[in-house]
């Protein structure tokens, strides 16, 4: 059978682990297909300048630095977006779906932002779009939420879906180094961006998130619908008072299905030292999932050229054996045929555990003064801990809390803001109750 021509737009992290995966499997890929799978073409802005080494792998491939040029070509029958962003990216998918072409993204942003209308465009077109590497890389928990487990009705999803904040988090974890110097670590290491915002400000998994909420709940949400936190404010210390809690801290999104609606979140929490989330370390995504038939877990490398180049050729090989056959995507790209809007719960009515870390300037009468602030909104202390701590100008302390709403503690919090032993605003995390132990 003759061979099925990729157009590739977007050589770098991304694009080069795909050319390097397409050239080092080809045999495998053709003889799991039927037919070989041929990069036909190349583009990025540089490439004609200077080449990524994987463009070398496939000599017969035309390089061009115009995408346009790419996505009409006559001898591109499928095309892979690893651009990124939601400019100049949309635009390509968009056009490749006008061509008829089957399409391939790795684009959480773009996906989570304009997902629906650019499915609701592909379906008009017949159009194939393939987005498996936009959440947790090399993990294919899409397919499994689309197909693998279909028939489930899902009440609960639990992912650590960043890897360079779960790296941060946990070498903190493991090291007891400060939080701006393991960032620093990672930023040498290509594991964190220069500028870090989207990881470690809970961005990127607002996005993942948006896109799971998608094909597990069939809601159209936009990420700002999603309340983020992010890491910023951990501390080592917190690490040393979760564990004589039982507990780690993950930065975890989560959604649940609740009689009032679809509930999602983005925020640092405790999780218990016994559960499957807690065994996530370093870069390692992860995604919990509960529903009618029990849990399920996937686990795996969120990120990279190669784990995420194995998710796009994934796709690659689906839309070509797809062109080769019936021509229809066999599950809609979102697991539905069409999305409900999403109707975001009101903020803050959950009711949790709280972890509630203070840093003062010691003197006597501060723990009464806290404890009534929050006793004024109904918020019970059930514990205090203190580590030995040796500056007294800048004391840290934890309580933790009966069960309460985010909302009643909100306002504990607001009329404790001013009070001038703090040194600075306290730090709440809800303890995350119900998670598969290990
Ligand atoms: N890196 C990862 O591990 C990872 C994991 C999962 C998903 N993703 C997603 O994969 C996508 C690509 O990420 P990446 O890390 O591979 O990005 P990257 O290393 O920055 O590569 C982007 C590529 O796009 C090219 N490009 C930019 N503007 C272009 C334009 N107007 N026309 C043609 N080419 C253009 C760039 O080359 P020129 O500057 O020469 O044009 C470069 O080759 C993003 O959506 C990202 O979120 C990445």
């Amino acid at each position: 059978m003759s061979a099925v021509r990729v157009g590739i737009v977007g050589l770098g992290n991304v694009g080069s682990g795909t050319l390097r995966l397409l050239h080092g499997n080809a045999g495998q890929i053709a003889s799991k297909l039927g037919f070989p799978l041929e990069v036909s073409a190349v583009c990025s802005r540089g490439v004609l300048a200077s080449p990524p080494e994987a463009v070398s792998l496939h000599p017969a491939a035309s390089r061009t630095a115009n995408w346009k040029e790419l996505v009409n070509s006559p001898d591109v029958d499928l095309v892979a977006e690893l651009v990124g962003g939601t400019g100049v990216a949309r635009k390509i998918v968009e056009s490749a779906i006008d061509a008829g072409k089957p399409v391939i993204t790795a684009n959480k942003e773009l996906m989570a932002e304009h997902g629906a209308t650019i499915l609701a465009r592909a379906r008009k077109r017949g159009a194939w779009v393939g987005l498996e590497a936009s959440v947790a890389g090399g993990i294919p928990v899409l397919t499994a939420l689309r197909e693998g487990i279909a028939g489930d009705g899902i009440d609960t999803l639990i992912g650590i879906l960043n890897g360079t904040s779960n790296y941060i988090l946990t070498e903190i974890e493991r090291t007891g180094a400060a939080f701006e110097s393991v960032l620093r670590a990672a930023q040498d290491l290509g594991y964190a961006e220069a500028d870090p915002s989207a990881d470690i400000d809970g961005y990127d998994a607002r996005s993942k998130l948006a896109i799971l909420a998608a094909l597990a709940f069939g809601v159209e949400v936009a990420p700002r619908q999603i309340p983020v936190e992010g890491i910023r404010r951990i501390r080592t210390i917190d690490f040393a008072y979760a564990g004589r809690l039982g507990h780690t801290i993950r930065l975890l999104a989560t959604a649940r299905q609740e009689p009032e609606g679809l509930r999602l979140a983005v925020r640092p929490s405790l999780v218990g030292v016994n559960t499957v989330l807690s065994g996530v370390i370093g870069s390692y995504n992860a995604l919990w999932v509960h529903g009618q038939g029990g849990d399920t877990f996937y686990y795996g490398k969120g990120a990279g050229p190669a784990p995420t180049g194995v998710a796009v050729v994934s796709d690659l090989m689906a839309a070509a054996r797809d062109l080769k056959t019936s021509g229809s995507q066999s599950a809609p790209p979102f697991g539905h045929v069409s999305l409900k809007p999403h109707a975001p719960v009101p903020g803050g009515t959950e009711v949790h555990q709280f972890y509630l870390r203070f840093r003062v300037r010691d003197r006597p009468g501060i723990l009464a003064s806290l404890t009534a602030a929050l006793a004024d909104q109904g918020v019970s202390v059930e514990a205090v801990l203190q580590e030995p701590h040796f500056d007294r100008e800048d004391l840290p302390f934890v309580t933790t809390l009966e069960p309460t709403t985010r909302q009643a503690l909100d306002s504990a919090l607001d009329a404790m803001r001013g009070s001038d032993f703090l040194v600075d605003e306290p730090l709440a995390m809800p303890l995350e109750p119900t998670l598969m132990t290990s």
